[in-house]
């Protein structure tokens, strides 16, 4: 599969020069140059960003390398949360808006910074008032909204961890959340609207922790105040602890290397992975890309579509654009609905310069037409981004025409959770190709390896690695070291990304998706196993193997291959149970669009299934090597 995708991208040589404008008031003009100046020497180059950030002492030692453990801005102290806030409250820009709220009803609320501090500082205080210390974990499943970033800042503010839950996972994936990180506290909300239904996130968490006895308190959002009655002391109401706090709250002295947050995500095999991020050198990585992948000026208004609940949200709704100073929308419910010109309005009604979104939103528009951005004003785009997936060329152009009007930049950002940073995009001022991300950012160094590590000449297809560490690289796997290892070790001497990629004659990276069971379903990561155990979770099932399929929107889509139990009869009824059962376990995101009934399943003489095969027969693709095939 992977062989025929690379087919058609191969051939994609077109290559788009920025508008002179764009290039001559770019925050960097000459890439080449600076990339070179970064690489040859990495720790000077990250110092000098890291100046433009308020430490409260500064750090003895950019790197230190201990392989594969690094350790950035050793021996500084700061708070993100101060380089976030009280830096540009104190640089004049208290009034500036923060953020421009949107609900789902369109519904707008504008936070300053000046607000957002203050907002911060009381919750940061009432988390104090309920015994959360630093260190202590707090997971957050709420909606896309203000108060949620706000959570997550108090938090960072006393330092606390956060771990953020995606709202649209279920109480199988937030239960298994909360109990890996063991969460002292969980913030959720009474409910979030998505197509114009209330879904009911607090049912939810009540039922994730339900024996989870180190969960001290719940803080609910009660949005309509119509949930708590202030009777059961485990449940604290979110606006009493902001009314009764104080808005004054010193922010905590962080070490460089103190935690930040942990994100779960998906990987190869077993429960997901609580990626863990760490103070100063996350700051500086996000605040730098956010400002030269954008282009980010004073007065631009940015826009992330991704939800807070992934690591697009963390690094560009919130962690990256407030070390900025920007003003950024955060917009909660669907993209299409009540229309989809909805997004488009936006654009139009608040001027937007810089709109960062997943390609498969760009190819679900696309199928609703061009007449709806077409009914919007949308000259004040300046630059567009694409994360989560490759964009693939048509889907660019669609992009470029429709949204950009042609006279838009088009910036392909690859990274991932653990890189926490882009790693892999073109900077405004450079010339994009369609359909591939294009060259490492500063400071990093991206190869095209195969498994011995040996560099692959170009137009090969092969594993993406990164060659040295980086400041928002990920500090480990929380509880997990050996798995956090697994990343250096599998091929020594280099990160291995889990991507396919492989670059051209010019150096432009194009990524392929990824070499292993991770799916990737409209920009979410979604691992196999974790579908799987759902699925073999439902009591009829025996055993259950999933893969993805592409996708004309979502990418990719799940189907699952499943054994029935003795006694049972396939039937179209099954069918929607175990749908059923995968959607309240984990959530929409991961429920199968096809699943099949069989006898059998093909698997190696250990017993881990084949699942390259099964993809294979269902895409009409040679299997490849099946030595290892039990029979
Ligand atoms: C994929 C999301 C191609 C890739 C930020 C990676 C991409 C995984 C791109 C990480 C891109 C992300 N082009 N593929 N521009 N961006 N990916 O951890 O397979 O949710 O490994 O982070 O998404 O997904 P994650």
């Amino acid at each position: 599969m992977v062989e025929d995708r690379s087919e058609t991208l191969l051939k994609v040589e077109e290559k788009y020069m920025p508008p002179p404008s764009i290039v001559e008031s770019a925050w960097v003009r000459d890439y080449e140059t600076l990339y070179q100046e970064s690489i040859k020497d990495r720790e000077a180059f990250w110092a000098k960003v890291a100046e433009d950030l308020h430490w409260f002492k500064k750090w003895d030692k950019v790197l230190e390398w201990n392989y594969p453990y690094a350790k950035w801005f050793v021996g500084g102290k700061t708070n993100i949360t101060y380089n976030c806030l009280d830096r540009h409250v104190k640089n004049g820009k208290r009034n500036k808006v923060a953020y421009i709220a949107l609900d789902e009803d369109s519904r707008e609320k504008k936070i300053t910074y000046g607000e957002l501090l203050e907002l911060v500082n009381r919750i940061a205080n009432g988390l104090k008032s309920l015994g959360v210390k630093k260190g202590d974990r707090v997971s957050i499943y709420m909606p896309n909204t203000v108060e949620a970033v706000a959570c997550m800042l108090a938090c960072a503010r006393i330092g606390a961890i956060h771990s953020l839950v995606f709202a649209g996972f279920s109480e199988g994936a937030l239960r298994l959340r909360i109990e890996d990180a063991k969460a002292k506290v969980v913030i959720t909300a009474s409910y979030t609207k998505r197509r114009g239904k209330k879904i009911d996130l607090l049912a939810t968490a009540q039922r994730a922790i339900d024996g989870l006895d180190f969960v001290e308190k719940v803080i609910v959002w009660d949005r309509d105040g119509d949930v708590l009655n202030g009777e059961d002391k485990f449940f604290v109401s979110l606006d009493e602890l902001i009314s009764t706090s104080s808005p004054k709250c010193e922010p905590e002295v962080m070490d460089a290397e103190d935690p930040l947050y942990i994100l779960y995500t998906s990987g190869t095999t077993g429960k997901p992975k609580g990626v863990l991020h760490t103070t100063g050198g996350y700051m500086v990585g996000t605040y730098y890309t956010t400002k030269v992948v954008f282009d980010l000026k004073e007065d631009d208004i940015y826009w992330c579509t991704a939800d807070i609940g992934w690591v697009t949200g963390h690094s560009y709704i919130v962690y990256g654009p407030l070390a900025v100073g920007a003003t950024s929308l955060i917009v909660e419910g669907a993209p299409d609905y009540p229309d989809p010109g909805r997004w488009w309005s936006y654009v139009e009604k608040y001027r937007v310069n810089i709109f960062y979104t997943a390609p498969t939103a760009v190819r679900m528009f696309m199928k609703y037409g061009e007449q709806w951005p077409a009914k919007y004003d949308l000259s004040s785009l300046r630059i567009l981004g694409s994360v989560g997936e490759p964009i693939n060329p048509e889907a660019w152009h669609w992009y470029f025409k429709n949204i950009g009007r042609e006279k838009c930049v088009i910036v392909d950002t690859w990274w991932q959770t653990e890189t926490g940073m882009h790693m892999i995009t073109t900077i405004p001022s450079y010339p994009a190709k369609p359909g591939k991300a294009g060259k490492p950012f500063f400071g990093i160094e991206a190869l095209v390896v195969d498994r011995h590590g040996n560099v692959l000449p170009p137009n090969t297809i092969g594993n993406l690695v990164i060659k040295t560490p980086w400041p928002s690289m990920l500090r480990t796997c929380w509880g997990e070291p050996e798995r956090y290892e697994k990343y250096w070790n599998t091929i020594p001497g280099y990160y291995l990304t889990g991507d396919l990629a492989s670059y051209d004659e010019e150096g432009y990276i194009m990524i392929l998706g990824r070499a292993d069971d991770v799916l990737n379903v409209a920009g979410h990561r979604i691992g196999t196993m974790e579908v799987e155990s759902a699925i073999v979770d439902y009591p009829a099932v025996a055993e259950a193997a999933v893969i993805g399929k592409p996708h004309e929107v979502k990418g990719e889509s799940i189907k699952a291959f499943v054994i029935l139990k003795k006694g049972y009869e396939p039937s179209e009824k099954l069918v929607e149970e175990i749908k059923y059962h995968v959607k309240q376990v984990l959530g929409p995101i991961a429920v199968p669009d096809e699943i099949e009934f069989v006898e059998k399943l093909p698997k190696t003489r250990s017993g881990k299934i084949m699942r390259r095969v099964l993809k294979a027969q269902e895409l009409g693709l040679p299997v490849g090597d099946i030595s290892t095939l039990e029979d």
